[in-house]
């Protein structure tokens, strides 16, 4: 009997990963290498359903190659690609949208999010089918399960929706997946407005992977606290101190109380102190071998293209099992 399939994919839209995209999902990416067949994806295809910059595109594929190499997604153990790189995804794509409602595909609350700012013509179809593109790309792998944070779970659901009708539409064909909800490993918060999301898209309060270890000591140094002087973990009230102690608990394995304890009349500079010090002992060898894969762009080449193909013989199954059924 096979280990459990998991499939998961990340965007490369960011010039870096930042903690939030570490410790909501990659960690996780690379401790389910031990227990589940892994297969991750760098989802390009996804990237450009809102305008982009091709050479940058290019780029930050690799680099998001690298960073998941250098966190220690092992290519061995894990196929690992890029998903422009394998037909299948918008091969089944095409048929899980035929099988969609307009009115389920608008009620995608994601969408409705994301499209709010520019009107309808600056609006791309892909945005709006973006959710069964996604999809496609877990169907395709027959994965029994998908690690998802609570703001995907709508996609998967409309995932698991549709692998059923098309079962009973042409027969049992594509497996059901399971969400696996990641561990509470702490939403992290931005660090100079700690109730919003850390997220790329407000870059100011977050701490990024790749970005200068002495400019991240700096913005942890000055992350917005509270006027208070007590370290204590308190969401609602001290929200700031409360995702300063978080990342610090994660980072050290120890757990929130117990820093509470060793706290005790000591001030929030020294906590932001200690929590620089793990940050900068964390990234700075990330960065090193960041660099390393980065330098042998022929060896990087090598590990997406072993990837690729490995996806490819997956999938590339599924699209023909599909395709059969539906009378192609
Ligand atoms: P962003 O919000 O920066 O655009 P993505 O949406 O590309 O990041 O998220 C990639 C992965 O990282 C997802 O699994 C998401 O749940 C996780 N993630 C993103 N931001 C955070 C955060 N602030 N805290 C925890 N997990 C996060
Ligand atoms: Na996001």
């Amino acid at each position: 009997s096979r280990r459990p399939r998991v499939l998961s994919g990340i965007q490369p839209t960011a010039d870096s990963f930042h903690v939030g995209n570490y410790l909501g999902a990659l960690r996780q990416w690379v401790d389910l290498q031990a227990t589940h067949e892994t297969f991750y994806s760098i989802v390009d295809l996804h990237a450009i359903t809102v305008e982009h910059e091709p050479k940058l595109l290019r780029q930050r594929t690799r680099v998001a190659a690298a960073q998941l190499l250098a966190l220690g997604i092992d290519p061995e153990r894990s196929t690992l690609f890029v998903q422009s790189q394998v037909p299948a995804h918008t091969q089944l794509s095409w048929v899980m949208e035929c099988l969609t409602g307009f009115g389920e595909a608008g009620r995608m609350t994601q969408f409705k999010d994301k499209s709010g700012k520019g009107g309808a013509d600056h609006t791309s179809v892909g945005l709006f089918t973006y959710p069964i593109l996604q999809a496609a790309d877990i169907l395709a792998y027959q994965a029994d399960a998908v690690p998802v944070g609570e703001d995907q779970r709508q996609h998967l659901e409309l995932t698991r929706n549709l692998a059923q009708r098309f079962n009973s539409r042409f027969g049992k064909t594509l497996r059901v997946p399971e969400p696996y909800i990641l561990k509470a490993t702490a939403k992290i918060y931005d660090l100079s407005e700690p109730r919003a999301k850390m997220s790329k898209s407000s870059p100011g309060g977050s701490l990024d992977l790749l970005a200068d270890v002495k400019a991240s000591v700096k913005k942890i140094k000055s992350a917005v606290t509270d006027t208070e002087r007590e370290i204590r973990y308190d969401e609602e009230n001290k929200p700031g101190v409360s995702n300063l102690l978080s990342l610090l608990s994660v980072f050290t394995g120890t757990s929130i109380p117990d820093l509470e304890v060793s706290y005790q009349g000591k001030g929030y500079g020294d906590l932001k102190g200690d929590l620089a010090q793990v940050w900068a002992e964390f990234v700075t060898p990330l960065q090193a071998a960041v660099a390393g894969y980065l330098a042998d762009p022929a060896e990087l080449d090598r590990i997406l293209s072993a990837g690729a193909a490995r996806a490819t013989a997956v999938a590339s199954k599924t699209v023909a099992d599909v395709y059969q059924k539906v009378g192609f």
